[in-house]
């Protein structure tokens, strides 16, 4: 049996030599030279072509290699019946929280505000910045990224709230949830961060009506997806006045088209989905466990529940 490897974007050389010290006894088929179909126990990949994991009869599990697992929902031909894993490992989850805290202490101190201003020449300190203690920062999505990103800004001293579909409890957080939860939930969040699963239940739930319920002059984070926010919304939104700010690292489509307003917008700030990079060293050895996991029969970290989507 083998381990098939399918990425355009990740490095294979890297790949093979994690896989090759972490599971040495595991043959490893890197797409297109895949061999006998019948061969491929486990598949390793991102955004595979719709058809690719249907089309392996002896698959006995899929393991994405990120944090998201959008990029495998949207295969019609998925195998719905075999464990999906996402993946959670800490080195991504660190690097994630990095990009949330930056960009909240970038827009909690106006520095998208001072990029404008150098841009015109014009000095003028936009003095005193608020304490942290005033700022409310909210993060959607309560998963292992959002907690994680939140315990970080604790340290900080902001005013913390946290939205997910079904109710947490996270000490220091004030905690939303479900539909009912979320205007409440939006109206006191002066920085708004990001950090849902794409799913048919958050696909566009940032349109204009939402971003509408943040406070005037309020900002925004999106390191999730690019189909999270509706990016006419946003941009009418900045333009109005009523959001300060966007710091946007994931788009839809991506990469994100050269003539996209977004580009040149002057309250926006893009990276290209950069924020989180899954890295082979950590990764592999995640993967081994999951691979090990599913063949003793138990459920590895990071399995999806495709009734929720994530
Ligand atoms: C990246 O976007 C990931 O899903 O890990």
């Amino acid at each position: 049996m083998a381990l098939l490897f399918y990425s355009l974007s990740d490095s294979q050389p890297d790949w093979t030599s994690a896989i090759a010290k972490v599971m040495p006894g595991e043959r490893l088929r890197i797409w297109p030279e895949i061999g006998a179909p019948e061969d491929i126990e486990f598949a390793i990949v991102w955004k595979p072509p719709p058809g690719l994991l249907a089309s392996l009869p002896n698959l006995k599990g899929i393991l994405s290699l990120g944090a998201g697992i959008d990029h495998l929902v949207s295969d019609p031909q998925l195998p719905r019946h075999l464990p999906l894993v996402r993946l959670i490992d800490p080195s991504l989850t660190a690097q994630m929280s990095e990009y949330v805290v930056m960009n909240v202490l970038r827009h909690h101190r106006f520095m998208p505000q001072y990029a404008q201003q150098q841009a015109a020449a014009l000095w003028k300190p936009l003095l005193p910045p608020p304490l942290t203690a005033e700022r409310r920062v909210g993060v959607m999505g309560l998963g292992v990224l959002g907690r994680d990103a939140l315990a970080k800004l604790a340290a900080f001293g902001f005013r913390l709230r946290g939205w997910a579909r079904t109710a947490h409890d996270i000490p220091g957080v004030d905690c939303f949830h479900g539909a009912a939860g979320l205007t409440e939930f939006l109206a006191g969040c002066d920085i708004l961060i990001c950090l849902l699963p794409l799913s048919p239940a958050t696909r566009g739930i940032l349109n204009a009506q939402r971003l509408a319920l943040l406070p005037k002059g309020a900002s925004l984070i999106n390191a999730a997806r690019g189909a999270h926010v509706i990016a006419a919304d946003l941009i009418a939104a900045l333009d109005s006045g009523h959001l300060a700010a966007a710091t946007l690292d994931v788009f839809d489509p991506e990469p994100l088209p050269p003539d996209h307003p977004l580009w040149r917008h002057p309250a926006v700030t893009v990276t290209p989905h950069a924020a989180g990079w899954t890295i082979p060293e950590t990764a592999a050895g995640l993967m081994a466990a999951s691979i090990a996991a599913i063949r003793r029969g138990a459920a590895p970290v990071g399995l999806v529940d495709l009734s929720v989507g994530y």
